[in-house]
């Protein structure tokens, strides 16, 4: 489905920032990537979606659909590379909705690309796309708040509305950076419950910060450190995997600086919050 390989970006004075990174998504697998800040997460992204260039590697997205296209996500261009952008959805943190517009609308701007220029300037969108786009609203359980200005909506409101265009969009595969970086637990849950049941629909790779959720919701989780792939395989890592990742990042990720003394454990029985949530 998407297959990278050896993708590396290096800045102008020889500083590797992604050294041979590569990674497999097939149908079915919902992959975290997993990584501490500055690891590379983005720019991986970046560079699948061609918003970025890579210095070299490949990156090729297989679509079942239109007759089994394959896209060199990396060399495509002009037409070609609207094309494959169209088949990839795109998730990210800070939402990128248009806030004066109305949650249904939002959603349809997914597929604005796809149609014609002179037939969206002309008409609009058709009531088959409008009950298509309300039922990807109802589908992220959102379709009673269709008619609302998207900028009166919350947080993770705003996050569901766009997981609904992506949906909306009917894409190849879903890319999220950081999806529920700016949600609280419940509703950073709510969209991981979200996402895990599209994956197994359409494939689906995210960055995350919170190893307790891919290992729960993930089928697979790749970790990136300092610009290269260190893990690829299960989604519930040990104690120590996540030391290799984190390094001392681990700590402030998973304990919390605690607020009054704690009293003395001994260092062989302290089991980690992440750990306990494995059992
Ligand atoms: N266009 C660019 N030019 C120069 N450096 C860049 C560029 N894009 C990213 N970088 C650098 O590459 C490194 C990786 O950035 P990236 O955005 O992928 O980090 P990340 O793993 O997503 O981190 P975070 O978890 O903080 O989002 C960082 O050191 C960043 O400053
Ligand atoms: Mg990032």
């Amino acid at each position: 489905m998407l297959h990278v390989e050896n993708l590396t970006k290096k800045l102008p004075d020889g500083r590797l920032l992604l050294d041979r990174v590569s990674l497999k998504v097939s149908r079915g697998e919902f992959v975290g990537i997993l990584g501490a800040s500055g690891a590379g997460k983005s720019l991986t992204l970046r560079c699948i979606l061609g918003l970025t260039k890579a210095d070299s590697g490949t990156a090729t997205l297989h679509t079942e659909a239109c007759g089994g296209k394959s896209y060199d996500l990396l060399t495509c261009k002009g037409r070609e590379q609207r094309n494959c952008r169209r088949r990839m959805g795109v998730i990210f943190q800070g939402f990128n909705l248009v806030k004066r517009l109305r949650v249904l609308d939002n959603v349809m701007i997914g597929r604005l690309a796809r149609i014609h220029p002179l037939r969206s300037w002309l008409y609009g969108f058709t009531d088959a796309e409008a009950a298509e786009a309300l039922e990807a609203l109802r589908r992220v359980k959102m379709d009673m708040h269709a008619d609302r200005i998207t900028g009166s909506l919350s947080g993770g409101e705003m996050q569901r509305v766009a997981i609904a265009r992506a949906i909306f969009q009917k894409p190849a595969i879903y890319l999220a950076d950081e999806p529920i970086a700016a949600l609280d637990p419940s509703n950073s849950l709510g969209i991981m419950k979200l996402l895990a049941p599209l994956a197994q629909e359409t494939p689906v790779v995210g960055v995350f910060h919170q190893p307790e959720m891919t290992a729960r919701f993930c089928t697979r989780v790749v970790a990136i450190k300092a610009g290269r792939v260190v893990y690829d395989g299960d989604p519930r890592l040990s104690h120590n995997q996540l030391q290799d990742i984190y390094g001392d990042e681990l700590m402030q990720v998973l304990r919390p600086a605690p607020t009054t003394p704690e009293p003395a454990i001994a260092e062989s029985s302290r089991s980690l919050p992440v750990l306990a949530n494995f059992a």
